[in-house]
C-alpha cells in the first residue's frame, strides 16, 4: 500500500494481542504509519516487532513514557488493560498525542470523562477502538433503517456478543481479573452490544436500564455473563435486550425489528470474511393464506470492502488528526460522544446488576 507524503505517525503503548491487528491496520492505512512501539521492557517490544514483521524503521522503546515523549509521534494507540486507561490516556493527551483507545474505554464514566476532558483541553482527537462502526456495511444498514417506508419505526432490538473460553482463560486472562479488567464480559463483549443498540436508536439514551436476573460472576466478582433490557418511553417507544458472555459459543448477533421491516446479521462485530459482508433485510413480509408459509424471504444485502474495517477505523482517525495537525482544525466531537454514551449505559447496567437487577433511570 502506498503511503501519502505526510502520514500520521502512530505509537503503540503495550504489546497486547489486539495490538497485532491494529498495527496491521496502521500499516494498511494510506494516511498512517507505525512509528514506534513501547512495552514495559525493550525485550518485549523487540519480540513483538519481530513476531509481527514490523519494518526495521519502527522505533522500539522499553517504556510507555518514551513513546509519549517522542516528538515525532502524532498519535498513540492504547491497548492496555482497562484499569490503566485513565492514567495513560490522560498522560498521552497531556503530551499532545491524539488518543485511539481500546474498548472498554474506562472502568466507569467518571474515568472516561477525565480522559475526554484531557483530550479536549489539549486539543487532541479521541476515538475508541470499536471497529464495526467503520465498516461500510454499518452505513448501508443505517441507510435501510432510515427508510420510513421500508423499515418503518424501530420497535425492538436484540444483540449478543459471546464466546466460550478455556479453563486457562478463566484462571489467567486479564479480562477476568478485578484489578485489570474489572468489567469482565460486560466491558469486553457487552460494550459492543450496548454500542449496537445505541447506534440503532440513533444514540438516543434509553429511559430505563434493567439487567436480566441471570448474571454470572466469578469468585472475585468479575462478570462472566450477563444480560440487560432497555426501555425508551414516549411516542417513539421501543425496547432492547442483549446478552454478553464468556460462557457461550461464539455469537455476534444483531436483530432489529421495525413496524414494516426487519434486519438481521450474525457477525456484526467481526464479519465472517474480510473482503465482503452482508445482512438480511425484509420489508412488508406477510404469512401466506392458512399461515403455511411466508410470501417473502429476507434478501441478503451484500457490501464489498477494499480495506478491512479496522483499517477504515485508523483511516478515519488519521483523517481527523490530519485536520487538526495540518489545517489548525478542532477535534471532532462525534466519536468521543459515542464512547461517552456507551460508557454511561454500561455504568447503568453494572449498577443494575449490583443492586440486584433493579431498574435504573437515566
Ligand atoms: C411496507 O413495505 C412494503 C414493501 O417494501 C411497502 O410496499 C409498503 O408500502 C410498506 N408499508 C408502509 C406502511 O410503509
Ligand atoms: C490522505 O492524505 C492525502 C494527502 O495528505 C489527502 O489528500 C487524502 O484525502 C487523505 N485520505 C484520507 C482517507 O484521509
Amino acid at each position: 500500500m502506498s503511503k501519502s507524503n505526510n502520514p500520521i505517525r502512530f505509537g503503540i503503548i503495550g504489546c497486547a494481542v489486539i495490538a497485532r491487528k491494529v498495527s496491521r491496520a496502521i500499516n494498511l492505512a494510506p494516511n498512517a504509519t507505525l512509528y514506534a512501539i513501547g512495552s514495559r521492557s525493550i525485550e518485549k517490544a523487540k519480540k513483538f516487532a519481530a513476531d509481527n514483521g514490523f519494518c526495521e524503521t519502527v522505533k522500539m522503546y522499553g517504556s510507555y513514557n518514551e513513546v509519549l515523549d517522542d516528538p515525532c509521534v502524532d498519535a498513540v494507540y492504547v491497548p492496555l488493560p482497562t484499569s490503566l486507561h485513565v492514567q495513560w490516556a490522560v498522560m498521552a493527551a497531556e503530551k499532545k498525542k491524539h488518543v485511539l483507545l481500546e474498548k472498554p474505554t474506562a472502568l466507569n464514566l467518571a474515568d472516561l470523562e477525565h480522559i475526554l476532558k484531557a483530550c479536549d483541553s489539549n486539543g487532541v482527537q479521541f476515538m475508541d477502538g470499536t471497529m464495526w462502526l467503520h465498516h461500510p456495511r454499518t452505513a448501508k444498514m443505517r441507510e435501510m433503517l432510515s427508510d420510513a417506508q421500508l423499515f418503518g419505526q424501530l420497535k425492538s432490538m436484540y444483540s449478543s456478543s459471546t464466546f466460550s473460553e478455556t479453563l486457562e482463560f478463566f484462571e489467567n486472562n486479564i479480562r477476568v481479573k478485578p484489578d485489570l479488567d474489572a468489567l469482565g464480559a460486560l466491558g469486553d463483549t457487552g460494550w459492543y452490544c450496548i454500542g449496537a443498540i445505541l447506534w440503532a436508536a440513533n444514540y438516543k439514551l434509553p429511559n430505563t436500564v434493567m439487567a436480566l436476573p441471570a448474571a454470572n460472576l466469578n469468585a472475585a466478582g468479575v462478570i462472566l455473563a450477563c444480560g440487560c433490557s432497555f426501555h425508551w418511553a414516549g411516542e417513539d417507544s421501543k425496547v432492547a435486550t442483549f446478552h454478553c458472555s464468556f460462557l457461550s459459543h461464539e455469537s455476534m448477533d444483531l436483530a432489529l425489528y421495525g413496524s414494516n421491516g426487519s434486519l438481521h446479521l450474525k457477525d456484526f462485530i467481526i464479519p465472517y470474511q474480510e473482503s465482503s459482508a452482508s445482512f438480511d433485510f425484509v420489508s412488508g413480509a406477510k404469512f401466506k393464506e392458512l399461515h403455511i408459509g411466508w410470501n417473502l424471504k429476507p434478501t441478503k444485502v451484500q457490501v464489498f470492502l477494499e480495506l478491512p474495517q479496522e483499517t477504515l477505523m485508523v483511516q478515519e482517525f488519521a483523517r481527523l488528526v490530519n485536520i487538526i495537525k495540518n489545517s489548525a482544525g478542532h477535534p471532532d466531537s462525534k466519536w468521543p460522544e459515542i464512547s461517552r454514551k456507551t460508557q454511561l449505559v454500561m455504568d447503568a447496567v453494572k449498577k443494575s446488576i449490583e443492586l440486584g437487577f433493579k431498574p435504573i433511570d437515566l
